[in-house]
């Protein structure tokens, strides 16, 4: 049994650890939380073990296998590091940074600790993801040319002091951004050649909508688009020469519809396990099982990958 501790309590946390409820092959087992009141919800909710008031003694706690990062972005770095510091197995919240020089040192001490790092960029495991790009590399839809993935939310309320403003670490490109450029470069086995991008910047200084073009050295081009402060129907079109394919939530996906030139069309489904999270923590538990120091499905490399990527799209914004 993987016994895990979370290092800080906010929403996402929630979520992890209800999913986390799900599986046979781990446990929660310790929490951490400078937070009085979200350690006292939290123990009521979820009995674990262990309640610390600061994350170092979660991390010196020896019986802690695997650590959950679920803190805003600008401190995935730090936290991470010093997990893997402590040999704890480390399941860090995406972006998994705030820059691809960030995922870089993270790689460092993983790979110094031989320890394993993955980040919790839940789409990748979703399980038709595995059928969709068995079907591109089959050319269902014939040779890809385009690709296009968007996630825009109007976030409206958003609490004064948090990440999602702060210009360190807060914005659309990093906050969902990273949903639709993970996807694309998934899907797209190539590299991209050439970024051109836009961006708004609202009062706090935080870019509120980007849209971003991707040459890949294929031929094939993505648009990927992100916002905190306008709504869109958050869907991926994967276009081919002989049809396109549409994902519906693309970034929990159960289902991907095929049209074909031909006219014909038709629609393959697959079940999500308990929720959009539970794939990702299974994975983490499969490859503890193997003592793999990281996923197939998003190895450190391709988190470095997609950072880079997103640094040009934040460096090329016009
Ligand atoms: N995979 C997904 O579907 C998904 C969904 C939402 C968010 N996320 C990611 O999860 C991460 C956390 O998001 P969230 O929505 O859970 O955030 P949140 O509700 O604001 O919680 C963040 C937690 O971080 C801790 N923290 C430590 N230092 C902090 C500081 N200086 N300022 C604010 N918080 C601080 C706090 O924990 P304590 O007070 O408990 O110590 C807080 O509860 C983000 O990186 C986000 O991108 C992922």
């Amino acid at each position: 049994m993987i016994r895990w501790g979370i290092i800080g309590l906010g929403n996402i946390a929630l979520r992890f650890a209800k999913s986390l409820s799900y599986s046979n092959e781990g446990k929660l087992y310790a929490i951490a939380s400078r937070t009085k009141e979200k350690r006292d919800e939290f123990y009521d909710k979820y009995n674990c073990e262990k309640v610390y008031e600061n994350y170092n003694e979660l991390l010196r706690d020896e019986e802690v296998d695997a650590v959950y990062i679920a803190l805003p972005h600008g401190f995935h770095k730090h936290w991470s590091i010093e997990a893997l510091k402590h040999k704890k197995a480390v399941l860090c919240e995406k972006p998994v940074g705030i820059n691809s020089e960030e995922m870089k040192e993270i790689k460092k001490e993983a790979v110094l600790n031989n320890t394993f790092f993955m980040e919790a960029m839940k789409t990748r495991f979703v399980p038709i993801i595995s059928d969709i790009k068995r079907m591109i590399r089959n050319k269902e839809i014939g040779d890809i040319t385009a690709i296009e993935a968007n996630f825009c939310n109007n976030v409206e309320n958003i609490k004064p002091g948090s990440y999602l403003l702060d210009k360190d670490q807060g914005g659309a490109l990093l906050d969902v951004g990273i949903y639709p450029l993970s996807f694309v470069m998934d899907m797209i086995d190539s590299q991209v050649k050439s970024v051109k991008s836009y961006m708004d910047i609202n009062e706090s200084g935080v870019d509120s909508y980007f849209k971003a073009i991707l040459s890949f050295e294929d031929g094939v081009i993505g648009t990927v688009e992100g916002a905190i402060d306008r709504n869109k129907e958050r869907t991926a079109i994967i276009r081919g020469t002989k049809g396109w394919m549409e994902i519906p939530m693309y970034n929990r996906p159960n289902k991907a519809v095929v049209n074909l030139n031909s006219g014909k069309s038709y629609t393959i489904e697959k079940d999500i396990e308990f929720d959009d999270m539970y794939a990702e923590i299974k994975e983490v538990h499969n490859c503890l099982k193997e003592s793999k120091l990281e996923s197939d499905y998003l190895t450190l490399n391709e988190s470095i990958r997609v950072m880079e990527v997103l640094d040009r799209i934040r460096m090329n914004a016009e």
